[in-house]
């Protein structure tokens, strides 16, 4: 099975100022999904935004919104986030005690649902999950803000993944989020990666459309 090779640009590094116009330019290119980071100060020490915004941004996007939530027990919220628009729902395994009910609500509510793993949880947790899921997200950072540096680590990480998702369910996607960028985009594809997240790379470029289909062509 080969690399799906999609790039889900993520919003956080767009201008906030802007919204409207960055979102524009997501629709215009060769993205497939719009990557919205939503984060609470305590699962994450950052914060983003919340549901309002989000309502805002499906007003404007015209591709699927993959809703990755950084917040503690984010099962208090599927349906608000199902509401204001999201498509793609993912949930981070260490916020969630009840992973398998939680990953069935997304469904149920009429999303595609996802278990996002930080950079030091091991896949091998995945074992009795993985049939349940949509997609799995690997972060590639810790999670809480953009432009930081990838770690190397994630390559095996996808591996491993890989070989448990052929094993246990094939139509299981790999999305990597974090510190990706055109120098590693390439070598991710390769190891089994589906989606690529990027953030930084793609909105300080100087051609971001440019930018998102050159990482797709790799
Ligand atoms: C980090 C977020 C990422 C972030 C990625 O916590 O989950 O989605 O926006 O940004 P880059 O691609 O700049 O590392
Ligand atoms: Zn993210």
């Amino acid at each position: 099975m080969t690399s799906k090779k999609m790039i889900s640009p993520s919003l956080l590094s767009a201008d906030f100022g802007n919204l409207q116009r960055d979102i524009e330019m997501i629709n215009n290119s060769d993205a497939d999904w719009l990557h919205v980071d939503v984060m609470d100060g305590v699962f994450v020490p950052n914060i983003s935004f919340g549901q309002p915004v989000v309502k805002h941004i499906k007003k404007h996007a015209r591709k699927p919104l993959d809703v990755h939530l950084m917040i503690v027990d984010p099962a208090r919220y599927i349906q608000s986030f199902r509401d204001a628009g999201a498509d793609i729902l993912t949930v981070h395994y260490e916020a969630c005690n009840h992973l398998n009910r939680t990953i069935h609500a997304i469904k149920d509510a009429g999303m595609q649902a996802g278990v996002v793993l930080n950079p030091h949880t091991s896949v091998s947790l995945l074992e009795d999950i993985v049939q349940d899921c949509d997609l799995v997200l690997l972060m590639s950072v810790n999670p809480g803000f953009g432009g930081q540096k990838f770690i190397e680590n994630t390559y095996s990480k996808v591996m491993t993944l890989k070989e448990m998702c052929l094993r246990k369910n094939p139509d299981c996607l790999i999305e990597i989020d974090g510190g990706v960028n055109l120098g590693n985009a390439g070598k991710l594809f390769q190891a089994g990666a589906d989606v690529l997240v990027a953030g930084n790379s793609v909105f300080s470029s100087q051609d971001p459309t440019q930018t998102i289909a050159e990482m797709k062509r790799l």
